[in-house]
């Protein structure tokens, strides 16, 4: 480890986020209903221009009135680029209930970005008194956005996750697909005559971890657009989990517990994890740093792997 140490990032379930447009207000008490553990209501790209100022009006209404339990409540604010963000920033310190956990920023290019968000809410939530400081969640989504990735993890106090949005992603670097997340046809390896299906989205999802890990941030996995293709999200959030993501989105209810469900650290790999530390418990005592666990080679550096395991799942017992 560096002399400079990695940070912890916030101790909380964050295995499905489920978004819903802010215009839909009939979804709203549904998503409180769902098993989601973090709540993102939309401002931004499933809201139509001439909805803006319904939607704001509407999600402002849903931190007061909806009981959202022990969820995490963000709200997605527009960009940076459009005419609407200072507004959304202004209206949501100004007149939501102090429910509201966080503030999710799209579209993210560079550090700047997040700067600016965070002195017009600081000014407001002095001004208003505001006694709980908001959050910041972040959306990498373009070129700029992953080529500025660690000075984004690192821009801000209140940031605390950020995702990977594909769709935007794809076309922010050209990539010939409009496909949100998931196998590309054409992205293909070949050996003889078998085609062997390679990962895209692989560099971009390993560039967010290694940022958000360094600056303590959760990284987490974006949208799957095929709403019908569950073997398809599965094999999605598979990798992601398996690269060091906690989450992914939701885009429709049903694909909450299929993310649920691979956040979760099975019972069994939690019992191989606490195996594994009783085992080196056990190797420490005989004074050895290293041991044999079913036939494979567990060392030091296999118990900070398996705590990783049993942490998460306490945690998310205990929320
Ligand atoms: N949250 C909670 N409930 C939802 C929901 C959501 N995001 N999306 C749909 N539902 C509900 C529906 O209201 C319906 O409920 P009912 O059984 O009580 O009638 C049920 O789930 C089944 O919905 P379905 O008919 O399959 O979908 P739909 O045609 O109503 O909606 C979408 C499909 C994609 C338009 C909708 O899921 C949606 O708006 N998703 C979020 C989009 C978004 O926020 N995008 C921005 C981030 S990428
Ligand atoms: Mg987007």
């Amino acid at each position: 480890m560096s002399f400079r140490l990695q940070p912890t990032p916030v101790d909380r379930p964050n295995r499905c986020q489920l978004f819903g447009p802010g215009s839909n207000t009939k979804l709203h008490p549904k998503m409180a209903a769902s098993a989601a553990d973090v709540i993102n209501l939309d401002l931004e790209d499933s809201v139509a221009p001439s909805d803006k100022d319904a939607a704001r009006a509407n999600v402002i209404a849903a931190t007061k009135d909806i009981d959202w339990g022990t969820k995490t409540l963000a709200v997605r604010i527009n960009g940076l680029d459009t005419p609407y963000w200072y507004r959304d920033v202004v209206d949501l310190l100004e007149q939501a209930d102090e429910r509201l956990d966080q503030i999710m920023i799209p579209k993210v290019g560079c550090a700047a970005d997040i700067y600016a968000v965070d002195a017009l809410v600081t000014a407001i939530e002095t001004a208003k008194g505001r006694t709980k400081k908001i959050a910041f969640e972040v959306i990498i989504e373009s070129a700029a956005g992953i080529a500025h990735v660690e000075e984004i993890a690192a821009a801000s106090p209140r940031l605390v996750a950020m995702s990977l949005g594909a769709a935007d992603f794809a076309a922010s670097m050209g990539m010939a697909t409009t496909g949100i997340g998931g196998t590309q046809e054409n992205y293909y390896m070949l050996h003889g005559d078998q085609k062997h299906w390679s990962d895209p989205w692989h560099w971009a999802q390993a560039a967010i971890v290694a940022a958000c890990r360094t600056h303590g941030v959760l990284p987490v996995d974006g949208p799957f657009g095929d709403f019908s293709d569950d073997e398809g999200f599965i094999a999605q959030a598979k990798r992601s989990a398996t690269l060091g993501m906690v989450g992914k989105w939701a885009i429709h209810p049903k694909q909450i517990a299929l993310a649920n469900e691979v956040f979760t650290p099975s019972d069994d790999a939690v019992t191989e994890a606490r195996e594994i530390l009783a085992a080196m418990e056990q190797a420490k005592a005989n004074g050895e740093g290293a041991t044999v666990y079913k036939g494979r080679l567990v060392d030091i550096a296999s118990i900070k792997q398996a705590e990783v395991i049993v942490k998460q799942s306490e945690m998310i017992k205990g929320a």
